[in-house]
């Protein structure tokens, strides 16, 4: 059977007949860029830009599988509003993962997809499989955060370096800003302050 349906693909004739199990070399190695693409920019350019952000990449899909583990995983008294707010955040870099993967796709070049290849390549430190508290959690996550800033803001520069502005526009408008704002919206769930009971001035404290 599987033979005669070669025999059909091969001599062109027409079938209703669906082809399966098919397989056959990659048209486009990993680590390569094409040759011909009419952007105005050098293929050494490209190469150099696409490694790199396939980097920025695996830490992006980290980062955004790291917020849909607290989004499940979070537990406490703010466990409602942590939810959301992971959720929202996981969604954000849900759209920066695809936006990365295309960009790496329009200079030419493959980008990492897949999750033993991105757990492989990314500098985010691996979390354990069980639930943490809060405070941990939203530190992981906060580090996660500071890999990519600093690895953005390298890139950027390098980008305008090289003359790819798209790059360097797209880094510093999309990448940078989105996770900046993250880190504020963490960060302030760091902060301890009262609850309930607001604290006592100095001198009353002193008072008393
Ligand atoms: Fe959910």
């Amino acid at each position: 059977m599987l033979r005669k349906q070669n025999h059909e693909r091969d001599t062109g004739d027409a079938s209703a007949q669906p082809h399966f199990h098919q397989s056959a070399p990659e048209i486009q190695p990993y680590g390569t860029v094409s040759h011909l693409i009419p952007l105005g920019l050098e293929e050494p350019v490209r190469l150099e830009m696409t490694e790199q952000l396939n980097g920025l990449l695996a830490d992006t899909m980290t980062l955004r599988d790291l917020y849909k583990k607290s989004h499940w995983q979070v537990a406490g008294a703010t466990f409602y509003q942590l939810h959301l707010l992971f959720d929202k955040h996981y969604n954000e870099q849900v759209e920066l993962v695809d936006a990365i993967a295309e960009r790496v796709q329009l200079l030419g070049g493959v980008s990492i997809a897949m999750a033993a290849d991105v757990a492989e390549t990314t500098r985010i430190a691996r979390p354990p499989r069980g639930r943490e508290e809060v405070p941990v959690q939203l530190s992981r996550l906060l580090d996660a955060h500071q890999v990519i800033i600093l690895e953005t803001r390298k890139l950027a520069r390098r980008a305008m370096e090289m003359g790819d502005d798209g790059s360097n526009d797209f880094l510093v408008s999309e990448v940078l800003r989105t996770n900046e704002l993250q880190v504020w919206f963490l960060s302030e769930h760091l902060v301890k302050v009262p609850l309930v009971e607001a604290r006592k001035p100095l001198s009353a404290a002193g008072a008393a």
